[in-house]
This record gives C-alpha cells, sequence and structure tokens, in this order.
C-alpha cells in the first residue's frame, strides 16, 4: 500500500473493514500487474474527477482501466484496456427492503416489474436492475447525487442487461455475472465488444488475478521475453 492508501486504512475502525481495504489493494495491484512487468507497488493510483480512482503511473500504462467493487464476502475487480469500465456486486439478501430502495432507485416500470416477480425470484431481478445501474454510473465515474438512477431506465426482462431508453451517449453493453450462489454482478462497459476480464476476491483467502490473465500485446513496462507472442 502506498501512504494514501495506508492513511484510509487506519481510518477504518473495524478490523474486518481494515482487512477488506487491504485485500483489495492487493486484488488491484496484482491483478494489474499480472498485465505487464510493472511491480505490484509501483502502481500509483489518483480519483478522476468524480472520485473514480484511475492509474495515474506508470504513465504509459494508463490505457489500463480498472473498477473494484465490494459486498459482504466478496470484491470484484474489472479491467479493461482503452475503454472505460464499471462493475457492481451484491450479495442477494432475500430480505431486503425492495419497495424503499426501488422507490428510490428504480423508474415506475421497474419497480412494477420487481413487484411482478414470483417471491423465489424478486431478489434476483430486484439485485440483477441495481447492479446493472451501478456498474453504468460507475463506468461514468459518477457518484451518487451527480444523476438521479430512476432516470436510468433498464428492460428489466431483458438478459444481459439493456438500456430500455439507450440515450445519446453511445453504446453501452453490460455483462451479468452470478460469481457464487449468493452474490449477483454486472459490468458495464461502452462499447459493443471489448477485451475484459474480472477478478474475484473473498476475504480470508489468498488474492489471484484473474485466470487467463496474461501479458496484455502492445502494453509497455514488460521486458521483451515476456511479450506475448
Ligand atoms: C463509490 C460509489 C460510486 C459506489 O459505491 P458502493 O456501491 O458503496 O461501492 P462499491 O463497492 O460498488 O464500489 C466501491 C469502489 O468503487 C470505486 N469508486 C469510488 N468512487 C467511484 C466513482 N465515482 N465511480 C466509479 N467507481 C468508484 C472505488 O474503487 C471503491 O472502492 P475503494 O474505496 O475500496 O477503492 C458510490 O459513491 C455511489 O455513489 N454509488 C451510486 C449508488 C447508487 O446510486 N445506487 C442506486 C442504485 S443504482
Amino acid at each position: 500500500m502506498d501512504d494514501g492508501e495506508r492513511r484510509r486504512a487506519e481510518a477504518l475502525r473495524a478490523p474486518g473493514s481494515r482487512r477488506l481495504h487491504a485485500l483489495a489493494r492487493a486484488l488491484v495491484r496484482m491483478t494489474l500487474s499480472s498485465y505487464c512487468d510493472v511491480a505490484p507497488d509501483r502502481w500509483s493510483f489518483a480519483p478522476g474527477p468524480g472520485g473514480k480512482p484511475r492509474i495515474a503511473g506508470p504513465h504509459d500504462l494508463r490505457s489500463l482501466r480498472f473498477n473494484l467493487s465490494h459486498t459482504d464476502g466478496l470484491l470484484a475487480l474489472a479491467v479493461s484496456r482503452d475503454c472505460d469500465v464499471g462493475v457492481d456486486v451484491e450479495r442477494l439478501d432475500p430480505l431486503a427492503d425492495f419497495e424503499g430502495l426501488a422507490e428510490v432507485a428504480f423508474a415506475p416500470c421497474e419497480r412494477d416489474a420487481v413487484r411482478a416477480a414470483a417471491t423465489e425470484q424478486r431478489a434476483a431481478r430486484f439485485f440483477r436492475l441495481w447492479t446493472a445501474k451501478e456498474a453504468l454510473l460507475k463506468a461514468q465515474g459518477l457518484g451518487l447525487g451527480t444523476v438521479d438512477p430512476r432516470a436510468i431506465i433498464f428492460d428489466a426482462e431483458a438478459s444481459p442487461p439493456r438500456l430500455a431508453r439507450p440515450g445519446g451517449a453511445g453504446p453501452w453493453s453490460f455483462r451479468a455475472l452470478r460469481p457464487t450462489a449468493a452474490h449477483v454482478a454486472t459490468l458495464a462497459v461502452p462499447a459493443a465488444s471489448v477485451e475484459l476480464q474480472v477478478g474475484w476476491a473473498t476475504p480470508g483467502r489468498r488474492v489471484t488475478p484473474p485466470s487467463g490473465s496474461r501479458p496484455l500485446p502492445g502494453l509497455s513496462g514488460r521486458t521483451p521475453s515476456r511479450r506475448a507472442s
């Protein structure tokens, strides 16, 4: 961890939160290093205008983008190249206050779709929509308070998720993931097709970069011997 990350860790009171923070830093640094010859402790990060962390150095590797999400029992990290990416992971809580949360974050048609779902499907439908919205906001680097999530409307029946009204900001693609039986995640990218990998980390287990991650062709900071053929 760098000084800023250490200061943030020290500010966290609960030991569990401190451990999660450290695990997240390790997952980000080790995963980014799996794509190029940069030691995990050499990465530096800086927040974008909306607070989204981005790579600040090494300077020539800023084409790599990432986004992190944490929830009870799981961390998700999405990495992309040359385009923004957003990820959100949530634990499927069947006892969540769907009505109350949908009131503040869902459009009327989305609320109706959640209400219409069979009881055993309600949590999955709710969190699929929720994570899709949040992944889209996170891909754009927008935080709570800058956009009304009720204005971002998804087709509640679509799989993978699809915007009901795409708007003028170009195409968005979404990938629906189910990393465990208890977790739902969605990825958002502003393109029809991108090079993208997702890494997961579970508190209490060893951090490993995404399976199949390898040095990416064309990224500098690597030694020629590791260049992909
Ligand atoms: C940070 C934010 C964007 C997501 O918060 P969250 O759901 O509590 O947290 P997640 O676990 O999914 O993501 C946290 C990570 O996102 C990253 N992040 C921080 N600010 C971000 C931003 N503006 N954009 C994208 N990613 C951001 C960080 O890496 C952070 O982890 P870290 O603090 O350990 O580095 C939050 O401030 C927010 O505003 N979310 C929108 C929530 C919303 O409107 N929900 C309604 C349903 S759509």
